[in-house]
């Protein structure tokens, strides 16, 4: 069997954290002294260098990477192959048109604030002649590498640029059920109820900012700048006012100053379909960076046929690793502010962060938005 066909048979099998690096057989050295799986990878070195030094602040996980990672996923799960099976056009999947048709797909209601990202992604697009839908899927694999505790994440090459604006109505709200939130994933990727907490772990790295605009950069756990499993534990504290007090669709109240919390994820860390895979999450850091390593892939190849795509993992980073597995409940905290929804497992045992509990430093939105 050669290279090529043990790739496939894993890829469309199972894709393990150990085909990076392991079964791909490096066939190039780029200018840089690099080695990657194809030539054609090596364009994306200078790419990587312009993105971390003018997108990235440096090579931050800040605002910016939180934005590239949540365009992947607009960008991605706009494609419907039951609008297909109707006759009408379902979308294109991870192809770049919400950059393309900007005007058209940030306007949608979930799509709210992308504008953002997508205006300073652009002139990277313009300046380096790729594709919108493989520059997209890179820096939002860039991004995560920054935070530390990410998996090494995938970047795989060969999304042509889209034709048409994905239709409205695609993307996930914080407002919807978790039968409308799972019934939408299985539609645009066969994604399973598992598979749909394994994407939501994206929320560990991340801030609203539209949610309530009066409230921006509100993140979702009090370490939004470390891919860690902390947002699986905050999201399972009682302390709250369902639903949203505050009258923004979507919100129920956090009982942590500073942060905000989305009530899908609220219902999903409940839900009995969902509850014990939310929960494994918790204190399990190589779950969390192995299931979201396979599912990024997923997602950001969706639509497009994996198999004729060029594997160029080699040119993302590697993010630091983080020391054993440090999930805390908040100052303040402890088991007995667990709302458990699993019925098989007890929620972990976790120490308290020490201290008097203190608000979560806001994420500052990038310069001019
Ligand atoms: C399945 C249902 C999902 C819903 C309902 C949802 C909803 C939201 C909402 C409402 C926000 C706040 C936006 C704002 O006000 O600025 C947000 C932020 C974010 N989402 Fe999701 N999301 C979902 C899944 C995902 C997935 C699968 C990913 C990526 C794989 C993702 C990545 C992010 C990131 C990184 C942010 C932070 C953006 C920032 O800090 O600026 N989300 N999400
Ligand atoms: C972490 O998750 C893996 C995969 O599900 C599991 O085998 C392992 O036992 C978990 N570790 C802990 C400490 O729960």
């Amino acid at each position: 069997m050669s290279v090529k066909q043990f790739f496939v048979v894993l890829s469309t099998a199972l894709f393990l954290s150990t085909v990076q690096g392991a079964a791909i057989e490096k066939r190039a050295t780029c200018s840089n002294g690099k080695t990657v799986s194809s030539a054609a990878c090596c364009a994306w070195f200078p790419i990587l260098q312009d993105i971390q030094e003018n997108l990235f602040n440096g090579g931050q996980c800040g605002a910016e990477a939180h934005e590239s990672l949540r365009l992947v996923f607009h960008d991605a799960i706009a494609i419907s192959p039951a609008l297909e099976a109707q006759g009408k056009f379902g979308g294109g999947g991870a192809d770049g048109s919400i950059m393309v048709f900007d005007t058209i797909e940030t306007n949608f209601h979930p799509n709210i604030g992308l504008d953002e990202i997508v205006r300073l992604q652009k002139p990277f697009v313009q300046k380096h002649g790729v594709t919108p839908g493989d520059f997209i899927a890179f820096a939002g694999a860039v991004g995560l590498s920054n935070c530390p505790g990410a998996p090494q994440m995938n970047f795989f090459l060969g999304r042509p640029a889209p034709t048409k604006a994905a239709p409205d109505g695609l993307v996930t709200e914080p407002f919807h059920s978790v039968d409308q939130i799972l019934a939408r994933m299985a539609d645009a990727g066969e994604f399973d109820e598992l598979e749909t907490v394994w994407l939501l772990s994206a929320h560990s790295v991340a801030a609203a900012n539209d949610v309530d605009p009066t409230r921006n950069g509100l993140p979702f756990d009090s370490t939004p700048g470390i891919f860690d499993t902390q947002f699986f534990v905050k999201t399972q504290l009682a302390g709250t006012t369902f639903p949203g007090s505050g009258g923004n669709q979507g919100e129920v109240m956090s009982p942590l100053a500073g942060e905000m919390r989305l009530q899908s994820d609220f219902l999903i860390a409940r839900d009995t379909r969902t509850a014990c895979e939310w929960q494994s999450f918790v204190n399990n850091q190589s779950k969390l960076t192995s299931d979201f390593q396979f599912i990024f892939a997923a997602l950001s190849t969706l639509g497009h046929d994996m198999t004729t795509m060029t594997d160029c993992s080699d040119v993302i980073p590697i993010s630091k690793p983080l020391r054993g597995d440090s999930a805390r409940f908040p100052a303040g905290k402890s088991m007995k502010d667990v709302e458990p929804a699993c019925a098989e497992t007890p929620f972990p045992t976790l120490a308290t962060a020490p201290g008097p509990a203190t608000s979560v430093a806001r994420v500052p939105p990038p310069p001019g938005a």
